[in-house]
């Protein structure tokens, strides 16, 4: 019976089962943390050493051996052995390797419990900032796209049938309005992420006198956790990520519908660069939108991991629990999801043209300026009820005629509104309907104008 020769092995007499090594590890997806993890390690053991539970000397050893273990990692030739559980036990060996008995002392005053959480803390504030940054890209390509086409004129539509005209930068902007939501609420996120738990050591805290809010300090948090317990059985912050991340998602998956509707034949109002589209190997005519559509489809995976971290949790009593090495993949999987998702979608957008002529002739076709008929109708006294009657009626009427509201003559509309004069003409021209959403946040040249400037101006 060979003994232990772990970390923990001290009151194991018989070693683990293969299996239950292979089951248990974390090494293959939670290496990913290194720099972390060896970060969040040198502060800890400065922090010993100004406390004097480490000497000087032992600091230089651990500082020296962690510093060469990161060299090793980022180079790619960590030889990682066999027993290693987790990135934690991978580099507390090599440590004891190279730093021989200080490097024994640096699990002092803290457990994997609290390490592992820092760790995924520090990993995720890095990743969320970067998301924020990636947002704030793929915001500055709509917005480059909204200041460029203010004056075309594209159909706005409700239950996907055509509804009123709307400047094409105004519906550009409602998916930069969106997308500023997502920022504000990572934003938010990440003052829950930035919080220490190092030194909540495996629930109960530390008779050894450490001093954490020096070591929050030197990693730069600006809070520590306040409850040990809390501290180490807490993935709030993970859910509350993935969640943000799910919504954003859900945003880039609706618009990447209107691309993939826009891009095809029967609409048109759209041509994505070759360079962003694909091929059928079957059908030699076809460019398919696939990016817009595997955006659609990873929405569902981020939903996956949501449901995932929320499930791994609802059971689990105080505190730890191995469970939460669970936390990792869907975590790791929603970074990279969201993060390939905003860098393609950004480019792909800003090597898509619109087509202006096919947009205003959208807008114009389908009865898109009824509600303007009905509102001049209400601006000459009639009840708005009956306006929407009296339009109606003229709508029903072009469609048995086979004619649009503008190829009617002064005597057919006065069938249905006795006292129409020449000045009706002027509100079934969408571009004028544009401009008579003049209400805060309506779709007139001037306000979508007007929201671009205080934009910028928000931005200085
Ligand atoms: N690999 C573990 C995790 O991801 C680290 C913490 C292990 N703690 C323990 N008591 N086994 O959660």
């Amino acid at each position: 019976m060979k003994r232990q020769r772990k970390a923990w092995g001290g009151r194991f007499a018989e070693s683990t089962n293969r299996l239950v090594e292979e089951f248990t590890a974390s090494i293959g997806f939670d290496r990913r943390l290194f720099r972390y993890d060896i970060e969040g390690s040198m502060a800890h053991c400065r922090m010993l050493a100004r406390q004097r539970i480490i000497s000087r000397a032992d600091e230089k050893a651990i500082l020296a051996g962690l510093k060469s273990i990161l060299a090793d990692m980022e180079a790619g030739h960590f030889r990682y052995s066999e027993e290693c559980e987790d990135i934690h036990m991978a580099i507390e060996q090599a440590l004891i390797t190279r730093a021989g008995h200080a490097g024994g002392k640096l699990h002092t005053g803290r457990s994997r419990n609290d390490q592992v959480s820092l760790d995924v803390r520090m990993y995720l504030r890095d990743e969320a900032r970067e998301i924020l940054g990636c947002i704030t890209g793929l915001q500055s390509v709509i917005m480059g796209l909204a200041e460029g086409h203010i004056d075309v004129i594209a159909p706005g539509y409700t239950h996907l049938q055509k509804a009123q005209p709307v400047s094409l930068a105004h519906y550009l902007l409602a998916w930069w309005e969106m997308l500023s939501r997502d920022a504000a609420r990572l934003q938010e996120c990440l003052t829950r992420i930035n919080v220490m738990p190092l030194g909540a050591a495996a629930l109960a805290g530390t008779g050894i006198p450490i001093d954490r809010t020096y070591t929050a300090k030197l990693l730069g948090f600006p809070a520590i956790a306040k409850n040990s317990m809390d501290a180490v059985s807490d993935r709030d912050f993970i859910i509350e990520f993935i969640s943000d991340a799910a919504i954003l998602m859900m945003h880039l998956s609706r618009l990447s519908e209107d691309i993939v509707i826009w891009a095809s034949g029967e609409f048109g109002f759209i041509e994505i660069a070759d360079a962003f589209t694909t091929g059928s190997s079957i059908m030699p005519q076809k460019k398919n939108p696939d990016v817009a559509e595997l955006v659609r489809g990873k929405t569902g995976r981020v939903y996956g991991n949501l449901m995932a971290l929320l499930t791994i949790m609802k059971g689990l009593p105080m505190t730890y629990n191995r469970d939460l090495q669970e936390d990792k993949e869907p975590l790791f999987d929603t970074v990279d999801t969201v993060k390939a998702c905003l860098a393609v979608l950004s480019k792909m957008l800003a090597h898509t043209t619109f087509r202006a002529d096919v947009l205003a002739r959208a807008a114009e076709a389908g009865f898109t300026t009824a509600t303007d008929m009905a509102e001049f109708l209400a601006g000459k006294g009639v009840p708005f009820r009956d306006a929407h009657r009296i339009v109606g009626a003229v709508v029903g009427y072009c469609v048995r005629e086979k004619k649009d509201l503008k190829s009617l003559s002064l005597g057919e509309i006065r069938r249905f509104y006795r006292d129409a004069g020449e000045d009706i003409y002027a509100c079934m021209d969408a571009r004028r309907s544009v401009d008579m959403k003049v209400s805060a946040g309506g779709t007139s040249r001037r306000n979508v104008a007007a929201r671009i400037r205080e934009i910028a101006r928000q931005k200085k």
